[in-house]
């Protein structure tokens, strides 16, 4: 291999994790300064070296051609979207009385559910080919890690004894460098509409800037509606959307 080819597979990035969790090789490709024959080469390659999940990453508004699509196996799983907003002076003084921290260092049962719901819209949910366990697997350690404070600073949910668990919402929070991160929400299936995401959202607002932080930000996919709705009312707005294609190299023609 020369070095110009070493210099291309170089954009082929092994995922170490995802690789490890799933069981299976998995890579990334960010394709943003790549022409569609560039991204083509790769998933060539990628298909040699026998990887199974390709993820590439294009920003909007750049599609890939529905032939590169057919012939590894690919599809737009998710149209992902970051909402931000400033955190300062706007921001209520008080906190709801049915909001508060849940305290215990494991997730309960119906929190575990809630993670999940959480995920509905995620590329690894819409994504056909992806195993459903894996899905269910990733938001119940996400869940786990975040109630340990692993990846989370802090678990907010709303109490309610008439929903699953007695919880109605939740939502996770870490704050670093200034900038408060939201990592999961979801509210309760027969709770939804009623308010409970707003009131989380402010919950959150102000907790976040009681721990430093001066901007938020969230992500989410342009297809969920609801979320979206409920950042745009909770004053966030959109900041970058990029497009993630999910390649199955191995399932489709590959180099032929
Ligand atoms: C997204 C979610 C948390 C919103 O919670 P919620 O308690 O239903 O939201 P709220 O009642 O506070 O509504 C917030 C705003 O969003 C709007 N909204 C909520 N659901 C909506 C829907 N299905 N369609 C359109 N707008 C909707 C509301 O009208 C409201 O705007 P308003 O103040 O102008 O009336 C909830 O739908 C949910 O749990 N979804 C599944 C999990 C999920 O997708 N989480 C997001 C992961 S990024």
């Amino acid at each position: 291999m020369n070095g110009a080819q070493l210099q291309e597979r170089a954009r082929l990035i092994a995922l170490a994790w995802e690789t490890e969790h799933f069981g299976f090789p998995v890579a990334r490709l960010a394709a943003q300064d790549l022409d569609d024959d560039a991204v083509q080469n790769e998933l060539e390659h990628a298909y040699r070296q026998k990887t199974r999940l390709v993820v590439v990453i294009c920003p909007q508004p750049r599609f890939l051609p529905q032939e590169l699509l057919a012939r590894f196996a690919g599809s737009l799983t998710d149209q992902k979207v970051t909402f931000a907003r400033a955190l300062g002076a706007d921001v209520a003084a008080g906190v709801d009385g049915t909001i508060g921290e849940f305290t215990a260092t494991e997730p309960t049962a119906e929190l575990i559910d809630l993670a999940v719901a959480s995920g509905v819209y995620s590329r690894f949910n819409v994504d056909v080919r992806f195993p459903r366990p894996l899905f269910l697997e990733m938001y119940r350690i996400w869940i786990t890690r975040s109630v340990r404070r692993e990846i989370a600073d802090v678990v907010l949910i709303d109490r309610d004894e008439s929903c699953p668990g007695g919880i109605a919402g939740f939502i996770t929070l870490a704050v670093s460098a200034g900038v408060g991160k939201i990592g999961l929400i979801a509210v309760a299936e027969q709770a939804r509409e009623r308010g409970i995401g707003r009131r989380l959202m402010a919950a959150s607002h102000r907790w976040m800037l009681d721990h430093g932080a001066r901007e938020t930000r969230v992500v989410t996919q342009l297809t969920n509606k609801p979320a979206c709705a409920l950042y745009e009312r909770s004053g966030y707005a959109i900041s970058a959307v990029e497009n993630f294609y999910h390649f199955w190299p191995l399932a489709g023609a590959g180099d032929a």
